[in-house]
């Protein structure tokens, strides 16, 4: 009895000890099995008492059951407060410190020539322009033939242009759509018309997928003046200050006469013959533009006796190029966001 008593106060000693060192849920449970399992140190006792003489069993018998009590009661007593210091620990780590200052916000934002789009769109729009859109996959018709450029015209080459086995095409510019309107809301009209078009094109300038805007009026006594007013109205607006701007002499089938958009370098203004938007000429090329062509105008169902007007069509690529001094054509395409975000040189210069 004597010898088995003692067993039974050496397994409380050692479980003091042990539950002295638990610090988490893992080493509370190695120690409830190390005493209470199946093998664990109670139940050997237990398994024991037989050895002893009869007249003893039951007293260690209630000893022992005893101590198994005491040991589980102890045991859930430590889990429970072993749970209770974690979930404080987490409520801590989980509580928000309304005094620390914002993070900012990340939230998502217009693509750069979209965001473009809209601010040209909106500049038309208030000068009594509305948005006409046309398909991409188009037809040889309105893309060319409508255009003043026939199967045999050498311009084709100017447009090298993806065909698809029926002969429809996708469409090299957004210049279409001025028929498409015509046809659809006659004379007088005036229609700006954003869009994607292509060309089998690809090289660090060139995107075989790429961005334009144009822009149509069609009116009784149109004047190169009020060409000129319009486009000059348009690019102060977009760049939110006055630049210098020219034309130059050029040739499109469907405008008579054509000419270029050149606009002050937004970089240097002339300024630095070392210039990497300019390359030194204080010049940069923005649109084509010009009279729309009698034949155009003809094509689009209206009396080019009666009504003339003229036509436009800016890259929006390049204008969000040089709004947003991104310097390489790729990135606008390009669907890793950091390393977009990386070619900004001058965000929000202008
Ligand atoms: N369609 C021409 C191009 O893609 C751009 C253009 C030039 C459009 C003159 C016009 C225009 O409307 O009058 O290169």
């Amino acid at each position: 009895m004597q010898n088995d008593l003692m067993n039974i106060s050496a397994v409380k000693e050692n479980f003091d000890t042990a539950l002295g060192t638990v610090s988490n849920l893992d080493e509370l449970n190695d120690i409830r099995v190390r005493f209470t399992g199946k093998k664990g140190d109670l139940t050997l006792l237990l398994r024991s008492l037989g050895k002893l003489p009869p007249e003893q069993r039951k007293e260690a018998g209630l000893e022992i059951n005893k101590l198994r009590d005491e040991i589980e009661q102890r045991l859930d007593t430590a889990a429970k407060n072993i749970r209770d210091a974690e979930n404080e620990k987490q409520e801590i780590n989980d509580r928000i410190d309304v005094t620390l200052p914002e993070r900012g916000r990340t939230a998502g934002a217009f693509h750069p020539v979209i965001q473009t789009m809209h601010e040209l769109v909106n500049i038309m729009q208030g000068l009594g322009y509305s948005v006409a859109t046309g398909p991409e996959k188009e037809e040889d018709f309105y893309n060319f033939e409508c255009m003043n450029i026939p199967a045999w015209h050498p311009a084709r080459d100017m447009q090298d242009t993806f065909y698809f086995p029926d002969g429809t095409l996708l469409r090299t510019h957004t210049s279409p759509v001025q028929i498409r309107s015509m046809l659809k809301y006659g004379a007088p009209l005036r229609v700006v018309c954003p869009g994607k078009v292509y060309r089998r094109d690809n090289d660090p300038t060139h995107s075989p997928m790429f961005n334009q805007m144009e822009g149509l009026l069609v009116d009784k006594n149109v004047s190169f003046s009020v060409m000129k007013g319009t486009i000059a109205e348009m690019i102060n607006a977009f760049f939110g200050r006055s630049l210098k701007y020219r034309f130059r002499a050029s040739y499109f089938p469907f405008t008579e006469p054509s000419m270029e958009l050149d606009i002050e370098c937004v970089e240097c203004s002339g300024h630095d013959e070392h210039c990497r938007v300019c390359h030194g000429t204080g010049w940069l090329e923005v649109a084509g533009m010009g009279m729309v062509h009698p034949n155009v105008i003809r094509a689009g169902k209206i009396d080019p006796d009666v009504y003339n007007g003229f036509a436009f069509g800016f890259g929006l690529d390049r204008m969000a190029m040089l709004k947003y001094g991104i310097s390489d054509l790729r990135l606008l395409f390009d669907g890793n966001v950091s390393y977009f975000m990386s070619g900004f040189e001058g965000a929000g210069k202008c």
